[in-house]
């Protein structure tokens, strides 16, 4: 079958979380576009055409499957699939600087530049590049000067189409978004282009939940979307700690307050914090664009998000040394969970990071136990002083252990047999469950000592 049975070709640049997904999603809903994802990562390329994918997500594989070789493709050969494609996704990593001017606050824009740089080096032809990444708003500005510097006479119309999928439902989340937004310049051209990449969304998202927009405001929709969800952990893990002193029950009054229509019952979940890619990188990347506004208190507002997640990481470990005799020294604990949240994999800037390094500080010895983010919780630990063991099997991980700390919510955790562990641990064993995922109640039966978040302990000792 030739190429040209296909209306469009798609070429996404960066195969990672967002860029494997959504083209895996474009591809199966719209066969007649033909989409190739490329990266410069030879490995990365291999294990997406391989059945050992690079990243794990409920529902990726088979729906993967049944595009990879006919509509979607996966390549290193990125000039290639630059001068071929008719629309470019960019979806590579978007970091928060490490070094000079803005570290640890501005974004790092190095990839998406060079990613321009490399679009304008190898386009023949008239192209739609369109910022998939988490970018600073006006960033379109810079890939705009960038692509259409020097002396090519090649047109480029850039979109901006952020993405709103959550890791672990990051498949259902695409199938049925809440919305899609576009933005585009709102110039002929620009509105001609953003009704290209509609046109592509129709193929399986309603037309009403396709939000058009000027650049700019899609933009820092994007920013902003994820300050508030951040905002509401942060919000509700502040009076977890009020209840923790008052005897009040953090989920009552989630309860409580969520009745009201106004607020709603979403995201008011207690627990270890946030974490994640893009919770903090965003909020920070929000703060320095106020902070170059000259918006200090706008930026001070949205430091305390970031400022108490890390303060919430703290106290669940003062905790622990409190209830476990001021001292963890020597003594083996299971860390229940490391991804940052169930259902992926992924690690990045997960709490059981912070959480882990403190615990290792205080001569702990760490038993580690996830069902998919081992890998990736070795490669974070690496070089960190400390004694630390990877295990796969979670009732290994406890025996023996003094406490088990619950950091990731993994399903599979509620359907242990906690008789089992108990009797395998040290006593008086202790449980923190940094979730509020297991019956705590029944646990306290069993014999345990718990601490949940936000509600009062349940001890013997
Ligand atoms: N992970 C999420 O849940 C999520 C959700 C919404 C938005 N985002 C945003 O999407 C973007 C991508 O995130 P991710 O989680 O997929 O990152 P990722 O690190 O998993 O993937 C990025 C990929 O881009 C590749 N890359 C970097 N520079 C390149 C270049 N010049 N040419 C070709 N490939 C290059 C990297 O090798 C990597 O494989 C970020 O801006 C992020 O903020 C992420």
């Amino acid at each position: 079958m030739g190429d040209n049975k296909f209306v469009k070709k798609i070429l996404c640049i960066g195969a990672g979380y967002v860029g494997g997904p959504t083209m895996t999603v474009i591809a199966n809903f719209c066969p007649d576009y033909h989409v190739t994802v490329v990266d410069i990562s030879q490995e990365k390329i291999d294990r997406w055409n391989s059945n050992d994918l690079p990243i794990y997500e409920p529902g990726l594989k088979e729906r993967l499957l049944k595009v990879r070789g006919h509509n979607l493709f996966f390549s290193t050969d990125i000039d290639k699939g630059i001068a071929e494609a008719d629309i470019i996704f960019v979806s590579v990593n978007t970091p928060t600087k490490t070094f000079g001017e803005g570290a640890g606050r501005a974004v790092d824009l190095q990839y998406i530049e060079k990613t321009a740089r490399r679009i304008k080096a190898h386009a023949r032809s008239d192209k739609i590049v369109v910022e998939k990444s988490t970018i600073p708003v006006r960033a379109a500005e810079t890939i705009d000067k960038i692509l259409h510097s020097g002396n090519n006479s090649v047109k480029f119309e850039i979109l901006s189409n952020p993405e709103f999928m959550a890791e672990g439902t990051g498949i259902k989340d695409m199938e049925t978004p809440d919305r899609v937004l576009i933005g585009s310049m709102e110039t002929p051209s620009g509105i001609k282009a953003r009704e290209e990449l509609v046109k592509l969304y129709e193929h399986w998202v309603p037309r009403e939940n396709i939000v058009t927009s000027n650049l700019w405001s899609s933009e820092l929709s994007k920013l902003v979307s994820n300050a508030f969800l951040a905002q509401r952990i942060s919000s509700i893990n502040s009076i977890a700690s009020l209840c923790e002193e008052t005897g009040a029950d953090v989920h009552q009054v989630a309860r409580a307050v969520g009745k009201d229509s106004r607020i709603g019952p979403k995201f008011l979940k207690a627990g270890v914090g946030f974490g994640g890619s893009c919770f903090r990188k965003d909020i920070l990347n929000m703060i320095y664009l106020c902070e170059h506004y000259g918006l200090q208190p706008v930026a001070d507002f949205w430091q305390q998000v970031v400022d108490l997640n890390d303060y919430q990481m703290r106290r669940f470990v003062q905790r622990i040394l409190r209830a476990m005799f001021n001292s963890v020294v020597d003594k083996k604990i299971a860390l229940f969970g490391f991804a940052f949240k169930p259902d992926t994999g992924d690690t990045r800037d997960a709490p059981a990071i912070y959480i882990s390094k403190m615990l290792l500080n205080e001569r702990a010895q760490l038993w580690i136990t996830d069902p998919h983010a081992l890998e990736n919780a070795k490669a974070d630990l690496e070089g960190v002083d400390g004694q630390v063991t990877y295990e796969p099997d979670p009732y290994k991980a406890a025996e023996g252990a003094h406490t088990i700390a619950l950091i990731t919510e993994w399903e599979e955790y509620r359907n242990l047999d906690y008789e089992r562990i108990f009797k395998s641990m040290e006593k008086p064993a202790f449980l923190f469950d940094g979730r509020n995922h297991l019956d705590h109640e029944a646990l306290f039966q069993i014999g345990f000592n718990v601490y949940p978040v936000g509600k009062p302990a349940r001890t013997h000792v």
